[in-house]
């Protein structure tokens, strides 16, 4: 077996965060995924909401984001793909989400549910399908803890990366250089050891990844090649 030394001795350092998917774990056994992600170096665990309507396909609701409460102490990124999200703000955050994102194209009153997610003391997130424009946030980007930039068509993990997305990262990070920002950017969808460095250097912080974490046979060596780490 391997020995990995520590970080601190062999490696350079990366402000890259990861936030590993859990939709690509195994569902009968999600505290196990959730614990092998926290002890894999995981830095974030992302919960994905799906209702059905705003994408084509069902995930899990608020007694998921609970459970899982109970079994780490990591930052829960949930991400709600789902109509109507001001309906359900807070019960996700009762449920013990840090993080909640929503999508931009899923409502009319963005800001509104923006000082909702404040207002319940969590970390509000707004999230962009491809074929929005970064544009169609600026007015919301002083207001938010991330924008979570999708980079496939929301629904289903393990598609490819759209290339096209990479450049609304960039926007995103010329926008927040510009206006004095620290909003993060998160890349979600696709995300492996072959395009992270791509969505790194466009000004992504923070990668999502549900089947490059799960699917890997090391997730540890997976998530430091997500967070660029080089062996010196
Ligand atoms: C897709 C979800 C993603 C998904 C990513 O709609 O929002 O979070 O889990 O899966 P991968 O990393 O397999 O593309
Ligand atoms: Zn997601």
């Amino acid at each position: 077996m391997a020995v990995r030394l520590p970080y601190s001795t062999c490696m350079t350092a990366s402000h890259t965060l990861v936030s590993p998917s859990i939709l690509a774990a195994d569902f009968t056994a999600i505290g196990d995924a959730v614990r092998l992600a926290e002890s894999s170096g995981g830095d974030w665990i992302h919960l994905d909401v799906m209702d059905g309507h705003f994408v084509p396909n069902l995930t899990f609701g608020p007694k998921m984001v609970s459970d899982i409460r109970r079994v780490t102490g990591l930052p829960l990124d949930t991400h709600l793909m789902i109509e109507n999200p001001e309906r359900y703000v807070a019960e996700y955050a009762r449920a013990g989400s840090d993080h909640i994102t929503f999508h931009i194209e899923a409502c009319v009153h963005a800001d509104r549910i923006v000082s909702m997610i404040t207002e319940c003391g969590k970390k509000p997130g707004i999230s962009l399908v491809p074929s929005t424009p970064a544009l169609a946030i600026e007015e919301l980007l002083p207001h938010v803890f991330q924008v979570l930039v999708m980079t496939v068509n929301p629904g289903f993990g393990g598609q490819k990366l759209i290339p096209g997305c990479v450049e609304k990262v960039r926007t995103l990070d010329g926008l927040r250089r510009k206006l004095g920002l620290s909003f993060k950017i998160a890349v979600d969808g696709g995300i492996n050891g072959e395009t992270a460095s791509t969505v790194r250097k466009a000004g992504a912080d923070v990668l999502i990844a549900g089947s490059a974490v799960f699917g890997s046979e090391d997730p540890a060596r997976e998530i430091e090649l997500l967070k660029g780490y080089q062996i010196a």
